[in-house]
């Protein structure tokens, strides 16, 4: 064959290699003909049935016995129907199996018997409607169990208690209503429960006796319309509670004082009118504080008192227009990102709380109808200002700190930016400023438009004025399409605001005059003057080619956030754990944490 091969062309020699390795790849009899079968990037065997369309029997008859991960899933729309039976004993050396969007119904009895090895098990987005002791018999090494998004209705009083190395434990979005007493019985080493998307009403703390190891709860939109704080006094090693979008109504001043761990506090999407006095005083080990999209009105002189060590508030989208200053000093030292967009606050209110925490260089006042920013408003330590949905008409570089580096301006009401905003816009890091009214006229959008191929700034943007020019993109313009700064500018607005305070008419009247007897000059100088317009707006063009502006065009190709809060890298911690991170995290979290947050930190200070 190979000789023979030799005198073909390379073309034929391809399609030979192709049909060959097709046939050695279809009879291969340890990877099924619909998976694929590649190891990992850290080596490990594993087979992946994606396609979809799959029906019984699973084809583990045809898989190698030594995978490590199996994972069958499907398109949402050509999901599989598979039933999960005791067909996996033979995989010997499996760690992980994930089977979802497999329209599962139930487990069969002892269906995972024999696979001490497993230590991941996930069957999400199936069909799941009841689960049983049995179900989960010999998973004696299990470390993290996912059932979310399954037809839960129900669990029984020791339903997982053949689990003892359960670390992770997720139910999200099931059918659950109640967690009756001993639901996690002898699962004594848990320490991630997820149970987010559930309509409970209330929690019975009877449910959490045995899992007092526990360092995340998450319950997001999970109904709740009190909490009973006997909870919190069986979880003391909990370091990140997630109660989000429920209906808690009040927070009692000492609702949180048997929580002295926590790094994470999320009670967003609450109905809390305000924060009581010392709320948080046993809070010390705060690092991330979410209450937003409450009704929080005020903030009183020693809510936030003891939160010594706070990195990020987010009070964003409450009801509060004033705030006594006193309140942040608490936080004044640790803080670094501090949301508070979507209040009612004046500006010299947000100037009063900026010039307290004067170490945060992550700043978000969108939606608050700012008009406009004075110069030097900002501490020039800010980094990151979020300044979306508000009324700004118009920028420059003096309303910016000069240390920033991101900066989201979407959503604002600028027509145009002139040379140089647009340059100094350039020099940053990030911008955003999508949906802005873009007044397509040569006095608005000139320099922008010379910029257009450039730079990806103004990629997406349109024009919004005039009208013949709707939703045209400005990439698409050409010169000749741009009208000059016609009487478009004065807008009704104008027109209404000047003939309010009485002196239109009268301009009126004298322009009158003077009219008729300049008319014949002006018919003779509108056409030059257009021409001018558009001979200054080609010279700009050339001026700026000859600035080279590839600098600042590929600054911003690598515009890339390298800095981030250890809040996002704790997340995606929890969210990602591994079987090897839990190995490796026989020691409480917290003191990972702690390191992690402090190498964060420099990065921050190294910027
Ligand atoms: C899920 O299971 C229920 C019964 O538990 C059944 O009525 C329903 O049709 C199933 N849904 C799908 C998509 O198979
Ligand atoms: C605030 O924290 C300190 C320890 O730093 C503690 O001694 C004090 O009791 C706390 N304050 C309150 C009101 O609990
Ligand atoms: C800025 O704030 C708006 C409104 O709160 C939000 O939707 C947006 O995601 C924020 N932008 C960035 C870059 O975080
Ligand atoms: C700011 O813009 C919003 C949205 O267009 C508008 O409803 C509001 O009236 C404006 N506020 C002020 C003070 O101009
Ligand atoms: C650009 O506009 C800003 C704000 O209106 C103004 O302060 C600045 O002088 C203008 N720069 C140029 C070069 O026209
Ligand atoms: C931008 O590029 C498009 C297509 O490549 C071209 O038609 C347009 O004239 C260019 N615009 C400018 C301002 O150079
Ligand atoms: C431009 O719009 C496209 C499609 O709407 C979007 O994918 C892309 O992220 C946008 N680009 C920028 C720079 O916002």
């Amino acid at each position: 064959m190979l000789l023979s091969c030799r005198r073909l062309h390379l073309p034929s020699l391809i399609v030979i290699w192709l049909v060959c390795s097709g046939v050695a790849g279809g009879s291969n009899p340890l990877c099924p003909a619909s998976c694929t079968c590649k190891p990992t990037d850290r080596g490990k065997k594993r087979i992946s049935c994606l396609a979809g369309g799959l029906a019984d029997p699973i084809p583990t008859g045809q898989m190698d016995p030594r995978i490590e991960i199996l994972e069958i899933s499907a398109p949402e729309d050509k999901k599989n129907w598979l039933s999960v039976t005791s067909i996996f004993q033979h995989f010997k050396q499996l760690e992980e199996l994930h089977i979802s969007n497999s329209n599962i119904n139930q487990i069969a009895m002892h269906a995972f018997w024999g696979l001490p090895t497993l230590k991941i098990l996930d069957l999400s987005l199936n069909n799941i409607s009841s689960v049983f002791d049995h179900n989960f018999r010999g998973l004696v090494n299990l470390l993290e169990l996912n059932l979310d998004d399954n037809r839960l209705t129900a669990l029984q009083s020791g339903v997982f208690k053949h689990l003892t190395e359960l670390r992770i434990l997720s139910l999200q979005r099931n059918k659950l209503r109640v967690l009756v007493p001993r639901t996690f019985l002898k699962l004594v080493k848990l320490h991630v429960l997820r149970i987010n998307g559930n309509k409970f009403e209330e929690l019975d703390p009877e449910a959490f006796k045995e899992v007092t190891e526990l360092r995340t709860l998450e319950c997001r939109y999970c109904g709740l319309e009190r909490i009973n704080t006997q909870i919190y006094h069986l979880l003391p090693y909990l370091t990140h509670l997630d109660l989000g979008y429920n209906a808690l109504q009040y927070l009692y001043y000492d609702e949180f004082q048997d929580l002295h761990r926590l790094h994470t506090l999320k009670l967003d999407g609450n109905l809390f009118p305000v924060i009581l006095e010392n709320t948080f005083v046993n809070q010390q080990q705060l690092r991330y504080l979410c209450l937003a999209r409450n009704r929080i009105a005020k903030i009183p002189d020693t809510a936030l008192k003891n939160l010594t060590n706070l990195v990020e508030l987010d009070l964003g989208y409450n009801k509060l227009y004033k705030v006594e200053s006193v309140a942040f000093t608490h936080v004044a030292n640790s803080l670094q990102k501090l949301i508070i967009s979507g209040n009612n606050f004046k500006l010299n209110v947000i100037k009063t709380i900026i010039e307290t925490v004067l170490n945060v260089w992550d700043l978000s006042v969108a939606n608050m109808k700012l008009e406009t920013i004075p110069r030097n408003f900002f501490p020039d330590n800010i980094k990151s200002l979020n300044l979306s949905w508000n009324n700004l008409t118009d920028i420059s570089q003096e309303m910016f700190p000069r240390q920033l580096e991101i900066l989201d301006l979407n959503n604002n009401k600028l027509k145009g930016l002139n040379d140089s905003a647009v340059l100094y816009l350039e020099t940053l890091k990030t911008v955003n400023i999508e949906n802005n009214p873009w007044t397509c006229e040569l006095c608005h959008i000139t320099d922008m438009f010379f910029r257009v191929n450039k730079s990806t700034l103004f990629k997406n943007a349109t024009c919004a004025f005039p009208s013949v020019l709707n939703a045209k993109k400005l990439l698409k313009l050409s010169l000749d399409e741009i009208p000059p700064c016609g009487d478009q500018e004065f807008t009704e607005e104008d027109f209404e605001a000047t003939s309010k305070r009485g002196l239109f008419i009268g301009l009126i009247c004298i322009v009158t005059f003077g009219l008729s007897s300049i008319v014949f000059v002006v018919i003779s100088c509108v056409k030059r003057h257009n021409d001018n317009a558009a001979q200054r707006a080609k010279r700009t063009a050339e001026s700026l080619q000859e600035n080279s502006l590839e600098n600042s065009v590929t600054v911003f190709s690598k515009s890339q956030i390298s800095f981030q809060f250890p809040l996002d890298l704790m997340e995606r911690k929890l969210s990602v754990s591994t079987i090897d991170e839990i190995k490796r995290d026989e020691r409480p979290e917290i003191k990972r944490d702690e390191s992690q947050g402090m190498s964060n930190g420099s990065v921050v200070t190294g910027l």
